[in-house]
Parts: structure tokens; sequence; C-alpha cells
């Protein structure tokens, strides 16, 4: 069955809207997704029929919201191909889980000389809560190349590898190149040498939509509701359980304890013992929302159509003269970072939001990755399977636009 775009448009009360008098074309996905009236309506019905906190009380509107709270859970578990629910933690978002894995998991691992991998291409969300461990611990951070097209070559990954390589994270999905990189090769390498990989899965959970971390066979991996067309303030840092249990809790509090005495306390089982103080319930729910509703339009029919809009959109983008596009690799995910001749970034946003048109621009919170290919930032344009060829189309004039304002 073809995907019907119209449809899926009517799904998302935000797109009907104009801006500056000009129907919103939303190409900012990789920063934050819309959300469709299904995941609207399950917050809004959580907090007027069931509201109440979760694993604490005996009466109805508490065990309607935990039983919520926990099939949640196993959605996510389900869109992940996890084994066990209770390798789903839920977290604010990717930013958080990596730094539950880094104060949880490396703190105690991390010795003095030791390493900790990263890529060239990485968020500043994987880069400085590794920092800061590093530092704390004496360790170093080493960073695996790209290529000019924004590939992981991975014989120079394996020359990175070595006795002091403590811990790998890398993401799936570049969110400024858009790059798909290759996981499976690489958790194989670092497992060879015993070592446990983190998977940034920020763009690849929205981009990709079939994710199966027992395929990957990742240690970690962490995702945002929020760019997986659901709530901001909620994600997930996905564990292997053996893993979970010989951490030490990242935050202390309520939830997290199966008993307390001023002389010690025992810690609950995982996934609770990261899960300290009342979550964001309505958040775990419009996440589960999020996921039902993938399920229904069919995540494979969805991505093809993301693949087919992207394709048209570099092909587009390479007929605009002085457009350059920063990120070409042969596995690429549909986000498109470019740079049009003798004009800053922040003139192109805005000429294009005069248009109707909301791109990213700047650094997109990856300086290192912008040195690495001699910029100071970039025009991002990422796209998700509610844009249309009409909506590329827009953006292809509105560069055009600015191609006449610049000279
Ligand atoms: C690849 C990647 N990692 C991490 C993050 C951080 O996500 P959040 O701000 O939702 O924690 C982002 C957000 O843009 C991202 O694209």
């Amino acid at each position: 069955m073809p995907f019907d775009v119209s449809r899926i448009r009517e799904d998302f009360p935000i797109l009907r809207q104009r801006v500056h008098d000009r129907p919103l074309v939303y190409l900012d996905n990789a920063a934050t997704t819309q959300r469709p009236a299904s995941v609207i309506a399950a917050i809004s019905n959580y907090y007027s029929a069931d509201n109440s906190n979760v694993h604490r009380g005996v009466h109805d509107l508490s065990e309607r919201a935990t039983r919520s709270y926990e099939e949640a859970r196993v959605k996510v578990q389900r869109f992940l191909h996890a084994r066990d629910p209770r390798e789903i933690v839920f977290v604010r978002g990717t930013t958080e889980a990596i730094n539950l894995v880094a104060q949880s998991y490396c703190r105690r691992l991390i010795q003095s000389g030791d390493e900790i991998l990263v890529s060239a291409m990485e968020h500043h969300s994987n880069i400085v809560p590794w920092q800061m461990i590093s530092e704390e611990r004496g360790a170093a951070l080493r960073v695996i190349p790209i290529n000019d097209q924004g590939e992981i070559n991975l014989d120079d990954f394996d020359k990175l590898l070595s006795d002091r390589t403590r811990f790998v994270s890398v993401p799936h999905v570049s969110h400024v190149l858009g790059t798909v990189n290759p996981i499976k090769e690489i958790v194989e390498m670092a497992h060879r040498r015993n070592v446990a990989v983190l998977v940034d899965g920020a763009q690849s959970a929205p981009h990709l939509l079939e994710i199966d971390v027992s395929d990957l066979d990742c240690d970690f991996y962490a995702f945002s509701g929020h760019k997986l067309y659901g709530p901001t303030g909620i994600g997930v840092l996905y564990g292997k359980s053996h893993l979970f249990e010989s951490m030490i809790p990242y935050q202390g509090g309520g939830d997290m304890i199966s008993s307390v005495s001023f002389e010690k306390t025992i810690y609950n089982a995982p996934p609770y013992k990261f899960e300290a103080g009342t979550p964001n319930i309505a958040g775990v729910i419009g996440l589960g929302a999020a996921i039902d509703y993938l399920k229904l339009i069919g995540s494979e029919a969805a991505t093809a159509y993301e693949q087919e809009l992207l394709s048209y959109a570099m092909s587009s983008l390479s007929e605009v003269r002085g457009v350059r596009v920063v990120g070409t690799a042969a596995k690429k995910a549909a986000v498109i970072s470019f740079v049009v001749e003798n004009v800053h970034p922040h003139d192109v946003g805005t000429i294009l939001d005069l248009e109707g048109i909301a791109v990213r621009t700047g650094h997109c919170c990856a300086e290192p990755l912008m040195r690495r290919f001699g910029l100071t930032a970039v025009t991002r344009a990422s796209i998700a399977f509610y844009n249309t060829k009409n909506e590329i189309d827009s953006l292809i004039s509105g560069l055009a636009r600015v191609r006449e304002t610049f000279n």
C-alpha cells in the first residue's frame, strides 16, 4: 500500500498552521518532531481520568496509572526488541541516559590511563559526560575519525581499540550528517576486547524506526521521546540485564529502594533502581502512545517514504548553485546539512523562516564536527514522514530567495 502522506498529516494538528502567512514547512525534526493527536490525547486523558502517583497507592487511580506506566515499558521493550521490560529505564532523554551510564557504569570501571572512544560526529551530549568522567578518573577521550563523506572507517576504529580501551559510545545515526553507522560491526569489534558499547539512538529511533538491540548486541541504547513523535522530558535507557544488575544507582530517593533505615538502604531491582522519585508518568504514557502510532502507520512504509524524500531533496539541492551538502555517506538517514556559499547559516534560516520554513542553523550541538569540516555552522533540514515533496520544493525556492537576497 502506498504511504498516504496527506492522510498522515491530518494526524498532526500543528502542521495545519501558517507562519508569516505561509503554510508551515517543518524541517527541524532532528531537533524535535511533532506529535500526533493520539499522543496529545493520551496525555490529556491521563490527566483528565487517571492522574495519580505510580507504584505507591492501593487505590484504583494509582493502580490505573501504574498499569499504563508499566504497559508503556513493555511497548518500549517491544519497540527495541529488548529481551525483558526490566532492561528499560525511563529517563529525561538521551542526555540523561548517557550521563546515567557514565556515572553508574563507567565511574567505577574507569581507572587512570584508560581510554573512552567516541566518534568525530558526536552531539555534545555524547562528549561532555565522557569528558567529565575522564577528567575525574584520569582517563583520556579518544576520537574515531571520519572521512569527508562523514563515514567511520572500521580500520581506523580497530587501530584505536587497545588494552586501554574501557568503553565505546557512538551514535547510530548522525544528527548533522545523517550517516547510519555500522553499529553491529563496531559492537562486535569492541566485544572482542570485552569493551561495552553505548549506542546514542537519538536519531536512529526516529529515522530507522526498526531498532533491534538484541541483534545489534549493544550493551546500552539511549533515545529521546520528543524526537520519536512523543512528549518532551521523557527518554529511554536500554541496558543489558546483567549490566543493570551490577551498576550502582544514579540518583537516590523514593521508588528506587527496597528498604531504608538510617543505617543502611537496600536498593530496588532494575529498572526501578534507576528511577528515583516520581517519574514523568504522563511522558511515559505519551511515549507509549507514540509507539502505538508508529505501529499503526507501519514503520517500514514510513522509513521507505522518508528515504524517497531524502533522495528527492539531495538531488534537488545538488541543482542549487552555491549549495554544498555536508554529509554524503552511502548509508544516510533523512538529515541534510548544507552551506550556502557566502551566506551565513543564520541568514539562511531567517530568510527561510519568512517563507514559513523551519530549519536548524548553527553548530547543531556538534562543534568538534563543525571543525572537522572547517565550518562554524550549517543549515540543517531534517525530514520526517509527514513531510512532502512540495515542502522540499518550497525549501529549494526558499534557497533561491536566499541567493537573490545575497547576490
Ligand atoms: C545524536 C543526538 N544525541 C543526543 C541528543 C540529545 O538529546 P536530548 O536533548 O533529547 O537529550 C541529540 C539531540 O539533538 C542528538 O541528536
